[in-house]
């Protein structure tokens, strides 16, 4: 009969359908993760872009070209922020913002101070330079400080102040140094790199470290003084700012809403 043939059939149809379908999910995995956060260098050796795309854009090259930024350079390599900001630029649509410091901005910091940062606050001085966004030179004023670097958000520690009056000058402060941006060294509608002829110095540099708070494996009975310390971290500022800005625009229309009742009510 016809329905016996069945189960002979698909026996060896159901085991490869199976094996095909976990072998596909098992390769899905990784492509999967959807947050572009993309301050991990590790995240390198990502997806390849399409065939027909040009070239990839590689901020060593486009440095080196300049030329003037011999150590801008070696610091973006040994510290491996050149590759992350490359595949940045081929998997996130923001864009990047890097402030350049030249040769003369590194050699006129005191002798011995590049030498004394360790690697996490080597990582820490290029992620100061770097904007998670792309920033033309008439856009400058949009923004609001201090400005979120890819250092972090520590609005006391690693707080970078932008100031630009619409035209052409724009004043950045980090409560360290005083740095009027210089001329543009590189800009597409992704990438835009400007010449800064200081460093651009975290006050996280020179203020004292306030005690780590104390580390997870702890008698439950400490909890309550653990929460009140982790709620003082700067982890998460954003939403404070954007709870003042939301402030900010409901009292402009209710201001303009009393208007709007007077002049009715004349
Ligand atoms: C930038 O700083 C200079 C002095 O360094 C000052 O003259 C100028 O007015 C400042 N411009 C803005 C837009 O703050
Ligand atoms: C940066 O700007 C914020 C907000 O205007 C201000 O509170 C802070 O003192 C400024 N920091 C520096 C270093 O200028
Ligand atoms: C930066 O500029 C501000 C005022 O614009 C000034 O008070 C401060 O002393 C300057 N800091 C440095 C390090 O030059």
């Amino acid at each position: 009969m016809i329905i016996n043939k069945h189960p002979l059939l698909s026996l060896p149809l159901l085991l490869t359908l199976l094996l095909s379908h976990s072998t596909s999910t098992l390769s899905q995995s990784p492509a999967s993760s959807p947050t572009p956060t993309p301050t991990t260098p590790t995240s390198s050796s990502s997806p390849a872009p399409s065939p027909s795309s040009p070239p990839p854009t590689d901020i060593i090259r486009i440095l080196k070209k300049a030329s003037g930024f011999t150590t801008l350079i070696r610091l973006l390599q040994t510290t491996q922020v050149s590759t992350q900001i490359n595949s940045q630029l081929l998997n996130s649509n923001g864009g990047l913002t890097l402030f350049a410091p030249n040769d003369n901005a590194f050699s006129s910091l005191k002798p011995g101070f590049l030498n004394s940062l360790n690697d996490q606050q080597k990582n820490e001085l290029i992620q100061f330079h770097l904007l998670p966004t792309y920033v033309s030179v008439s856009n400058f004023d949009t923004l609001s400080n201090p400005v979120r670097t890819q250092a972090g958000e520590n609005p006391d520690r690693l707080a970078l102040n932008i100031t630009s009056s619409g035209g052409n000058q724009v004043n950045m402060t980090t409560g360290i140094v005083n740095v009027t941006l210089g001329g543009t060294v590189y800009t597409d509608h992704q990438l835009a790199v400007y010449q800064v002829d200081k460093v651009l110095l975290p006050r996280d540099f020179f203020e004292a470290k306030t005690p780590a708070p104390a580390p997870a494996p702890e008698k439950s009975k400490g909890s309550k003084k653990k929460s009140a310390e982790s709620n003082a971290t700067p982890a998460d500022d954003g939403g404070v700012e954007s709870d003042a800005i939301c402030v900010k625009q409901w009292h402009v229309m209710w201001v303009f809403a009393t208007g709007l009742v007077a002049a009715f009510a004349w």
